[in-house]
Protein backbone atom coordinates (compact mmCIF):
# COMPACT_ATOMS: atom_id res chain seq x y z
CA UNK A 1 0.00 0.00 0.00
CA UNK A 2 1.07 3.51 -1.01
CA UNK A 3 1.71 5.77 2.15
CA UNK A 4 -1.04 7.91 2.99
CA UNK A 5 -1.24 11.77 2.09
CA UNK A 6 -0.47 12.05 6.08
CA UNK A 7 0.28 9.88 8.76
CA UNK A 8 1.09 10.91 12.20
CA UNK A 9 2.41 7.90 14.60
CA UNK A 10 2.83 8.63 18.46
CA UNK A 11 3.07 12.68 18.23
CA UNK A 12 4.00 14.90 21.55
CA UNK A 13 3.97 18.37 21.89
CA UNK A 14 5.28 19.80 25.41
CA UNK A 15 5.40 23.43 25.86
CA UNK A 16 7.96 24.95 28.23
CA UNK A 17 9.95 22.80 30.89
CA UNK A 18 10.16 22.19 34.22
CA UNK A 19 7.08 22.83 36.58
CA UNK A 20 5.39 25.24 33.99
CA UNK A 21 5.38 22.78 31.27
CA UNK A 22 2.25 21.75 29.13
CA UNK A 23 1.75 18.63 27.37
CA UNK A 24 -0.86 19.65 24.72
CA UNK A 25 -0.14 16.43 22.61
CA UNK A 26 0.06 13.04 24.55
CA UNK A 27 -0.72 10.87 21.77
CA UNK A 28 -1.81 11.74 18.30
CA UNK A 29 -2.72 8.85 15.69
CA UNK A 30 -4.24 9.82 12.79
CA UNK A 31 -4.55 8.80 9.09
CA UNK A 32 -5.44 10.40 6.22
CA UNK A 33 -5.17 8.85 2.33
CA UNK A 34 -5.11 11.55 -0.61
CA UNK A 35 -8.22 12.17 -1.53
CA UNK A 36 -9.76 12.03 1.72
CA UNK A 37 -11.18 14.81 3.92
CA UNK A 38 -11.44 13.92 7.43
CA UNK A 39 -12.65 16.01 10.37
CA UNK A 40 -10.97 16.84 13.90
CA UNK A 41 -13.32 17.68 16.59
CA UNK A 42 -12.53 18.73 19.76
CA UNK A 43 -12.86 21.37 22.62
CA UNK A 44 -10.75 24.51 23.20
CA UNK A 45 -7.47 23.76 24.76
CA UNK A 46 -7.26 19.97 24.12
CA UNK A 47 -4.42 20.52 21.22
CA UNK A 48 -6.13 21.21 17.62
CA UNK A 49 -4.10 24.43 16.94
CA UNK A 50 -0.75 22.95 18.36
CA UNK A 51 -1.57 19.99 16.19
CA UNK A 52 -2.05 21.38 13.32
CA UNK A 53 1.32 24.07 13.84
CA UNK A 54 3.43 20.30 13.98
CA UNK A 55 1.79 19.36 10.57
CA UNK A 56 2.59 22.58 9.25
CA UNK A 57 5.88 22.77 10.58
CA UNK A 58 5.22 25.93 12.58
CA UNK A 59 6.27 24.35 15.68
CA UNK A 60 8.73 21.40 16.44
CA UNK A 61 7.46 18.29 18.20
CA UNK A 62 8.27 16.60 21.04
CA UNK A 63 8.16 13.51 19.96
CA UNK A 64 6.77 10.92 17.46
CA UNK A 65 6.42 10.72 13.97
CA UNK A 66 4.97 12.62 10.61
CA UNK A 67 4.69 11.68 7.24
CA UNK A 68 3.16 14.27 4.64
CA UNK A 69 2.95 13.30 1.09
CA UNK A 70 4.95 9.93 1.69
CA UNK A 71 7.72 11.80 2.90
CA UNK A 72 8.46 11.03 6.59
CA UNK A 73 8.89 15.10 7.58
CA UNK A 74 9.65 14.27 11.46
CA UNK A 75 10.76 11.12 13.70
CA UNK A 76 11.93 12.57 16.91
CA UNK A 77 13.60 15.11 14.44
CA UNK A 78 12.95 16.99 11.08
CA UNK A 79 13.92 14.92 8.54
CA UNK A 80 14.04 17.07 5.73
CA UNK A 81 16.67 20.34 5.28
CA UNK A 82 14.38 23.00 4.06
CA UNK A 83 10.92 23.75 6.32
CA UNK A 84 10.22 26.69 4.81
CA UNK A 85 9.78 24.79 0.85
CA UNK A 86 8.09 22.52 2.55
CA UNK A 87 5.51 24.78 3.89
CA UNK A 88 5.68 26.33 0.53
CA UNK A 89 5.31 22.85 -1.43
CA UNK A 90 3.58 20.91 0.31
CA UNK A 91 1.10 22.16 2.29
CA UNK A 92 -2.23 24.73 1.84
CA UNK A 93 -3.28 26.40 4.75
CA UNK A 94 -7.10 27.56 5.12
CA UNK A 95 -7.45 29.93 7.95
CA UNK A 96 -10.65 31.07 9.63
CA UNK A 97 -10.30 34.64 8.15
CA UNK A 98 -9.39 34.32 4.38
CA UNK A 99 -6.05 36.91 4.85
CA UNK A 100 -6.01 38.19 1.34
CA UNK A 101 -3.84 40.78 0.45
CA UNK A 102 -5.81 43.82 -0.22
CA UNK A 103 -3.72 45.78 -3.19
CA UNK A 104 -3.05 42.75 -4.99
CA UNK A 105 -6.56 42.05 -7.80
CA UNK A 106 -7.71 38.12 -6.57
CA UNK A 107 -5.88 36.48 -9.63
CA UNK A 108 -2.53 38.00 -8.33
CA UNK A 109 -3.73 36.92 -4.25
CA UNK A 110 -3.84 33.14 -5.66
CA UNK A 111 -0.50 33.06 -8.47
CA UNK A 112 1.81 34.95 -5.62
CA UNK A 113 2.91 31.53 -4.09
CA UNK A 114 3.60 29.92 -7.66
CA UNK A 115 5.73 33.67 -8.98
CA UNK A 116 7.38 33.45 -5.22
CA UNK A 117 8.49 29.92 -5.79
CA UNK A 118 10.15 31.11 -9.46
CA UNK A 119 7.25 29.95 -11.74
CA UNK A 120 6.99 32.31 -14.61
CA UNK A 121 4.29 35.45 -13.95
CA UNK A 122 1.89 34.07 -17.30
CA UNK A 123 2.02 30.27 -15.68
CA UNK A 124 1.09 31.40 -12.17
CA UNK A 125 -1.53 33.37 -13.67
CA UNK A 126 -3.04 30.32 -15.86
CA UNK A 127 -3.21 28.16 -13.04
CA UNK A 128 -4.80 30.69 -10.76
CA UNK A 129 -7.62 31.56 -13.19
CA UNK A 130 -8.02 27.85 -13.88
CA UNK A 131 -8.40 27.04 -10.12
CA UNK A 132 -10.69 30.40 -9.27
CA UNK A 133 -13.12 29.10 -12.53
CA UNK A 134 -12.89 25.52 -10.68
CA UNK A 135 -14.10 27.42 -7.37
CA UNK A 136 -16.94 29.48 -9.04
CA UNK A 137 -15.27 32.60 -8.37
CA UNK A 138 -13.67 32.83 -11.66
CA UNK A 139 -15.46 35.97 -13.38
CA UNK A 140 -14.09 37.86 -10.07
CA UNK A 141 -10.76 37.13 -11.10
CA UNK A 142 -9.66 41.24 -11.88
CA UNK A 143 -11.45 42.22 -8.74
CA UNK A 144 -9.88 43.62 -5.96
CA UNK A 145 -10.46 41.58 -2.38
CA UNK A 146 -12.65 44.34 -1.03
CA UNK A 147 -15.21 43.73 -3.45
CA UNK A 148 -15.73 40.52 -2.83
CA UNK A 149 -18.60 38.68 -0.26
CA UNK A 150 -16.85 37.01 2.32
CA UNK A 151 -18.14 33.23 1.00
CA UNK A 152 -16.60 34.43 -2.49
CA UNK A 153 -13.49 35.53 -0.48
CA UNK A 154 -13.07 32.34 1.32
CA UNK A 155 -13.42 30.29 -2.23
CA UNK A 156 -9.96 32.75 -3.35
CA UNK A 157 -7.96 31.74 -0.23
CA UNK A 158 -9.20 27.73 -1.03
CA UNK A 159 -7.70 28.29 -4.25
CA UNK A 160 -4.55 29.84 -3.03
CA UNK A 161 -4.23 26.71 0.09
CA UNK A 162 -4.26 24.66 -3.71
CA UNK A 163 -2.22 26.76 -6.19
CA UNK A 164 1.04 25.00 -5.84
CA UNK A 165 -0.97 21.46 -5.66
CA UNK A 166 -0.33 20.61 -2.07
CA UNK A 167 -0.89 17.19 -1.31
CA UNK A 168 -1.88 18.02 1.75
CA UNK A 169 -4.15 21.07 2.98
CA UNK A 170 -4.50 22.18 6.86
CA UNK A 171 -8.20 24.02 7.19
CA UNK A 172 -8.57 25.82 11.06
CA UNK A 173 -11.91 26.36 11.16
CA UNK A 174 -12.43 27.19 7.70
CA UNK A 175 -16.33 27.64 7.78
CA UNK A 176 -16.61 29.61 11.22
CA UNK A 177 -17.54 33.00 9.98
CA UNK A 178 -19.92 32.25 7.34
CA UNK A 179 -23.71 30.82 7.22
CA UNK A 180 -25.21 27.03 6.58
CA UNK A 181 -25.67 27.67 3.27
CA UNK A 182 -21.81 28.90 2.28
CA UNK A 183 -20.66 26.62 4.67
CA UNK A 184 -21.79 23.56 3.20
CA UNK A 185 -20.35 24.86 0.17
CA UNK A 186 -16.73 25.54 1.15
CA UNK A 187 -16.60 21.80 2.71
CA UNK A 188 -18.41 20.70 -0.98
CA UNK A 189 -15.54 22.64 -2.51
CA UNK A 190 -12.76 20.75 -0.45
CA UNK A 191 -14.46 17.80 -1.10
CA UNK A 192 -14.10 17.99 -4.91
CA UNK A 193 -10.82 19.24 -4.52
CA UNK A 194 -9.47 16.52 -2.32
CA UNK A 195 -10.95 13.71 -4.81
CA UNK A 196 -9.89 15.82 -8.19
CA UNK A 197 -6.26 17.00 -7.14
CA UNK A 198 -5.77 13.63 -4.46
CA UNK A 199 -5.11 15.99 -1.88
CA UNK A 200 -5.57 15.04 1.81
CA UNK A 201 -7.45 17.16 3.96
CA UNK A 202 -7.64 17.81 7.48
CA UNK A 203 -11.18 20.41 8.85
CA UNK A 204 -10.73 21.20 12.60
CA UNK A 205 -14.12 22.41 13.15
CA UNK A 206 -16.79 23.09 16.25
CA UNK A 207 -19.57 23.88 13.25
CA UNK A 208 -22.24 21.45 13.68
CA UNK A 209 -23.48 22.77 10.13
CA UNK A 210 -20.49 20.73 8.75
CA UNK A 211 -19.64 17.80 11.36
CA UNK A 212 -21.95 15.75 9.94
CA UNK A 213 -20.95 15.50 6.32
CA UNK A 214 -17.65 14.17 7.47
CA UNK A 215 -17.29 10.21 6.64
CA UNK A 216 -14.29 10.00 9.27
CA UNK A 217 -13.90 11.93 12.10
CA UNK A 218 -11.02 12.54 15.01
CA UNK A 219 -11.94 13.49 18.49
CA UNK A 220 -9.44 15.34 20.41
CA UNK A 221 -9.47 15.33 23.89
CA UNK A 222 -6.74 16.23 26.33
CA UNK A 223 -3.83 15.58 23.73
CA UNK A 224 -5.39 12.09 22.84
CA UNK A 225 -6.75 11.01 19.35
CA UNK A 226 -9.82 8.79 18.71
CA UNK A 227 -11.10 8.07 15.44
CA UNK A 228 -15.05 7.94 14.96
CA UNK A 229 -17.08 7.12 12.06
CA UNK A 230 -19.18 9.68 10.76
CA UNK A 231 -22.51 9.87 9.17
CA UNK A 232 -21.13 11.47 5.53
CA UNK A 233 -24.50 13.20 4.85
CA UNK A 234 -24.15 13.73 1.35
CA UNK A 235 -23.70 17.24 0.70
N1 LIG B 1 2.76 28.62 22.98
C1 LIG B 1 2.23 27.94 24.03
N2 LIG B 1 2.88 27.87 25.21
C2 LIG B 1 2.39 27.17 26.25
N3 LIG B 1 1.21 26.50 26.22
C3 LIG B 1 0.50 26.54 25.06
C4 LIG B 1 0.97 27.27 23.92
N4 LIG B 1 0.05 27.14 22.92
C5 LIG B 1 -0.94 26.35 23.42
N5 LIG B 1 -0.67 26.00 24.72
C6 LIG B 1 -1.50 25.13 25.57
O1 LIG B 1 -1.61 23.86 24.94
C7 LIG B 1 -2.94 23.34 25.09
C8 LIG B 1 -3.58 23.12 23.72
O2 LIG B 1 -3.77 24.38 23.07
P1 LIG B 1 -4.30 24.53 21.57
O3 LIG B 1 -3.52 23.63 20.70
O4 LIG B 1 -4.31 25.97 21.23
O5 LIG B 1 -5.79 23.97 21.71
P2 LIG B 1 -7.09 24.19 20.77
O6 LIG B 1 -6.63 24.73 19.45
O7 LIG B 1 -7.72 22.84 20.69
O8 LIG B 1 -7.96 25.16 21.50
C9 LIG B 1 -3.69 24.35 25.96
O9 LIG B 1 -3.58 23.92 27.30
C10 LIG B 1 -2.92 25.63 25.73
O10 LIG B 1 -3.03 26.48 26.85
MG1 LIG C 1 -7.19 26.50 18.34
Amino acid sequence: MPEPGIRIEGLRKRYGVGDTAVDALKDVNMVVAPGEVVGLIGPSGSGKSTLLKCLGAVIVPTAGRMVLGGRTIYDHGWKIPDLRALRRDSIGFVFQAPYLIPFLDVTDNVALLPMLAGRPDAEARARARELLAALDVGHRAKAQPSELSGGEQQRVSIARALVNRPPVILADEPTAPLDSERALAVVRILNQMATQYHTAIIVVTHDEKIIPTFRRTYHIRDGRTEEEAGQGSSL
